[in-house]
């Protein structure tokens, strides 16, 4: 419902203001994927960052910033780091939270890291401000509140930016340091599946959700003249952003025997492979992103009955894919890879109360 009503605000807004051909990008979400909450709002205290001359150009070397509760300054939540790195030009950052007393004992650390890349971002709070940003996890290490953390938003900036006059105070020697404030706000990935819409809603009689997987893939189009079409769809499944690589997934040019084409794959030990066909029209939930679709399973193999049988499993929570808006220089065989991610949930059979 509330993403029906953000789309119609969307389309609003871009037939009011825009071109609506134009209007996908135009204002980027800084909203995670649907499947993912918020789970923890911080401050920044006493926040850096430093700029080195390179070439005549301010350019970001590093951040640092302690982190307090958004409520209470008091209370001391970790703190927040960056450092160029040019094998990595998109990461945001890397967070230190503290964990609470039953996690420090679990992993044996105080502290549960996470590095994110950014996916999304606009403009900051005010014109002197750094910009506002979305990261998707990257990397998580020790277990505890920062190793459940899927994406992280960089809200309500101020300052952080470099001089302006560059041509008269920029040299190479000497860096220059600047004060900066924003919130990070901290999402984890849900441990039940986003709601579907109904018309891919899994059969009721077939609703117990066995496991969820974030995933990362790429989407092959081919204009045919008049649209774009779906040749192929492949990428890896992880158990959340930034964590373990799991398995795969890919589309097949032949079904089985039963007119399955897509493949869920995990790895051993106790792999398991899974063979769907999609069974109502995918639903398009969000206006810049891929639909949601429905599979029902036509065959499997592998360790399934460790934990199956599996009977249906969804692609949701989708993020991403979407090929551009043809234009009269789009040629017939022209081809676009999108780069998308998802969540994957697998249902079995059950009967009541147990589903
Ligand atoms: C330095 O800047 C000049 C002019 O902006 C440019 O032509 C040159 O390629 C830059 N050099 C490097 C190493 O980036
Ligand atoms: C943040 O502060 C508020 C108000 O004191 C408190 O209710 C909340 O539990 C605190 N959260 C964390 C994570 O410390
Ligand atoms: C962040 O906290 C960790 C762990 O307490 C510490 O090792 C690290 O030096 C801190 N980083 C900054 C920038 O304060
Ligand atoms: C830039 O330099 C000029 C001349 O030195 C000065 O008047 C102006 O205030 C400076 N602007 C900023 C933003 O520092
Ligand atoms: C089932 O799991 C075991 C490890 O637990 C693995 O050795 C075996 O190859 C798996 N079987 C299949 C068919 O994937
Ligand atoms: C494409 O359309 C634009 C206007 O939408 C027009 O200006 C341009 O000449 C067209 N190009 C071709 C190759 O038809």
């Amino acid at each position: 419902m509330g993403s029906v009503l953000k789309m119609q605000f969307v389309a609003l807004v871009c037939l009011v203001l825009l071109n609506i051909n134009t209007c996908n990008g135009v204002t980027p979400s800084l909203e995670p994927p649907q499947g993912n909450s918020l789970k923890l709002k911080s401050r920044t205290y006493e926040g850096k960052y430093v700029y080195q001359c390179k070439n005549g150009t301010w350019v970001p070397v590093s951040a640092s910033a302690m982190l307090v509760n958004i409520s209470d300054s008091k209370i001391s939540l970790g703190n927040y780091s960056f450092e160029y790195s040019a094998a990595e030009p998109k990461l945001v950052g890397t967070w230190y939270l503290r964990n609470d007393d039953a996690d420090a004992a679990e992993s044996g650390s105080v502290t549960s890291i996470v590095a994110g890349n950014e996916i999304a971002s606009r403009a900051g709070s005010d014109s002197g401000s750094i910009k506002q940003v979305i990261a998707e996890a990257s990397f998580h290490k020790s277990f505890g509140t920062a190793y459940r953390v899927s994406y992280i938003q960089r809200l309500n900036t101020k300052g952080g930016l470099p001089p302006l006059n560059k041509s008269k105070y920029c040299s190479e020697n000497s860096p220059v340091i600047v004060p900066f404030e924003a919130e990070f706000w901290f999402y984890t990935q849900d441990t039940i599946p986003p709601l579907a819409p109904a018309t891919i809603a899994v059969p009721a009689s077939d609703r117990a959700v066995v496991e969820g997987f974030f995933c990362e893939g790429i989407i092959d189009y081919s204009y045919d003249g008049s649209q774009w079409q779906r040749k192929n769809m492949h990428g890896k499944l992880y158990l959340v952003p930034g964590g373990d690589e799991v398995g795969s997934f890919h589309m097949s040019d032949k079904p089985d025997g039963h007119g399955g084409r897509f493949y869920l794959e995990t790895y051993n030990p106790n792999g398991w492979q899974v063979v769907g066909k999609i069974i109502s029209h995918p639903v398009k939930v969000e206006d810049d992103s891929i639909p949601w679709s429905l599979f029902k399973i036509t065959s499997s193999s592998g360790n399934v009955s460790l934990v199956g049988p599996f009977s249906y499993y969804t692609m949701v929570g989708t993020r991403g894919g979407v090929p551009p808006v043809p234009s009269n220089v789009t040629k017939k065989g022209a081809s676009w890879a999108g780069v998308f991610s998802c969540q994957f949930w697998t249902y079995k059979p059950c009967s009541p109360p147990f589903c």
